[in-house]
């Protein structure tokens, strides 16, 4: 229903979960695809994958450890060159450690913050100048941004950040860009493999649609906010968590 035809999406994140799921549903809906992620072997498989589901829109991939700032700068400017142009980008590379804060290591810390937020920073401020009207970003913070995360305290102060730097960038880029955040709750993706098998239970009892979330219904919240229905909508943070936390 939604049509992404001569338009380009860079994805960072993409060769996994919700990323993925982005690339395949805006992939259909006649995107070209800009696919990003340090695992470039998955974007290789995830490349012939999507051409063997039949998507012909046109497609590049390129590796990149997103708490690199040089890096993301190449990334852009490689898919942009690749491309022509890039119209939306879908930046949902993220890691999600497990460690209470009383035994977290500096190191712990500093690694999740260059990963998560400094490299929202990096990739959000690498596309800016190639990005032209009607363009849309969309950045991943979760459910921990809103009401913490138990031993994840550090994950859940990246998305918090995440969530306010985006809401100020939307100020910034209006009104020739968008700038949207998507807080999802418990997707089952391998981020949360680990997280489901100890607390699968109690997390299925307080979500009130009692189960847990795909990536494909992510990203159909995604493509919404980068597509022309959601062409009023910028600062906003779009909830997708089965009612696990309702503002
Ligand atoms: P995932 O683990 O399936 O995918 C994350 C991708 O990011 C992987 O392909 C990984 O290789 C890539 N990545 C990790 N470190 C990277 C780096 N340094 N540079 C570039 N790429 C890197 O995770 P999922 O579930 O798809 O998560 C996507 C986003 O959604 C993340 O930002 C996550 O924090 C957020 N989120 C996920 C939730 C869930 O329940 N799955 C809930 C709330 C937020």
């Amino acid at each position: 229903m939604i049509s992404f035809e001569g338009k380009t999406v860079l994805i960072t994140g993409a060769a996994s979960g919700i990323g993925k799921a982005c690339a395949m549903l805006m992939g259909s809906a006649g995107a070209a695809l800009a696919l990003s992620d340090i695992n470039e072997e998955a974007l290789a498989k995830l490349k012939a994958e999507l051409e063997s589901a039949g998507i012909r829109a046109s497609i590049s991939y390129h590796g990149l450890d997103i708490a690199d700032e040089d890096a993301c700068v190449q990334t852009a400017a490689a898919a942009a060159a690749f491309h022509g142009r890039i119209d939306h980008l879908i930046h949902a590379a993220g890691i999600y450690p497990e460690a209470l804060v009383s035994d977290m290591q500096a190191a712990d810390w500093q690694r999740l913050m260059r990963i998560n937020l400094d490299g929202t920073f990096y990739i959000c401020r690498a596309v800016i100048k190639y990005l032209g009207e009607d363009s849309s970003i969309v950045n991943l913070a979760s459910v921990a941004a809103h009401r913490g995360s138990f031993a994840h305290a550090h994950y859940a102060a990246s998305k918090g950040a995440v969530s306010s730097f985006s809401k100020s960038l939307a100020l910034e880029l209006a009104p020739k860009t968008r700038v949207n955040v998507v807080s999802p709750g418990i997707i089952e993706t391998p981020m949360t493999i680990d997280l489901l098998k100890q607390k699968g239970q109690v997390m299925l009892d307080s979500t009130p649609l009692r189960r847990f979330g795909t990536a494909q219904e992510v990203a159909g919240g995604i493509a919404f906010l980068c597509s022309p229905l959601a062409r009023f909508v910028t600062g906003e943070t779009l909830h997708i968590n089965g009612g696990l936390y309702i503002v």
